[in-house]
């Protein structure tokens, strides 16, 4: 496995190697991010992994400086996984005093993580456009578990016309439902037993939208029990799963989504409303 943390490394890297997948990460990784590494392997190319916990897309009260950060842990997973390429770059390689660029992409990041966290998706579409630069891959493997990034990323490499295929890789779980996140590790015991309740109660709504039950009243329910589990819901929401805009009554291709803190800790999942759970 190749470690490059300069540029000028990264391009004998890059030249040794042809054509790659790509899995872009902030590190603390997980068998989320391992699943990642092995859905782009799988897709038939070696795999170049970046490990950069991006400052631009923390906003000023957000938890970069406490982010988790486990470097030498990270580099025996992805050799585990096979991994062929990590890229460690440093703040000022990607960010240089010179730096003028940013990628802003608009309505599909207007609400939800867009509106909670302002500046949020322009730091994760700058950062991303410039590690498809310098990775340059053919295809970038995201997890579903954050979907509107997903979603802004797409649209950002639509309409720069990068060519670079998205792949997005479903959520992987804990097996009380819980979706993986490196965020996780903040959790109390307790808040740690209570967590699957969000999936638990994303669940149960699919399953009532399917049945045909009123959407307002189920997003309600949803909040509820939400809340009698000890978590404040930031939103919950039917979306239309590219767009993100909110419906009214089902119609396909919908997105299930919520955030909800549970003590300093705010937790993401979405669900397809699909008969395929
Ligand atoms: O999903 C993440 O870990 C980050 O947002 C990403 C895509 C690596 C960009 O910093």
């Amino acid at each position: 496995m190749i470690i490059a943390r300069t540029l000028e490394d990264l391009k004998i890297a890059r030249e040794a190697l042809g054509e790659v997948n790509f899995v872009p990460t902030m590190g603390a990784l997980h068998e989320g991010h391992l699943t990642l590494v092995r859905a782009a392997r799988e897709a038939g190319r070696p795999v170049a992994v970046s490990i950069f916990v991006n400052p631009t897309q923390f906003g000023p009260k957000e938890d970069l400086s406490r982010y988790p950060r486990d470097e030498a842990g990270d580099l025996a997973k992805l050799e585990q996984a096979g991994c062929a390429l990590v890229w460690l770059p440093r703040v000022d390689t990607m960010y240089p005093p010179h730096a003028s660029t940013t990628v802003h992409v608009t309505n599909v990041t207007a609400r939800w993580e867009g509106a909670t966290r302002p500046g949020h998706f322009d730091g994760v579409a700058t950062v991303v456009a410039k590690l498809f630069g310098q990775i340059r891959p053919k295809a970038a493997f995201f997890g579903e578990k954050d979907w509107q990034q997903v979603q802004v990323v797409r649209r950002m490499v639509a309409d720069l016309h990068l060519p670079v295929d998205i792949v997005p890789v479903p959520t992987v779980r804990e097996a009380d439902g819980l979706a993986r996140s490196s965020r996780n590790a903040y959790l109390s015991e307790a808040e740690r037993k209570a967590a699957p309740a969000l999936y638990a109660a994303l669940t149960e709504a699919v399953k009532a939208i399917l049945a045909g039950k009123e959407v307002a009243a189920t997003l309600h329910k949803v909040r509820q029990d939400l809340a009698a589990a000890g978590m404040t819901p930031d939103y919950v929401a039917l979306v239309h799963a590219h767009s993100l805009e909110p419906l009214a009554g089902f119609k396909a291709p919908a997105r299930l989504i919520a955030a909800a803190k549970l003590g300093t800790v705010r937790l993401l999942d979405n669900l397809a409303v699909s008969s395929q759970l």
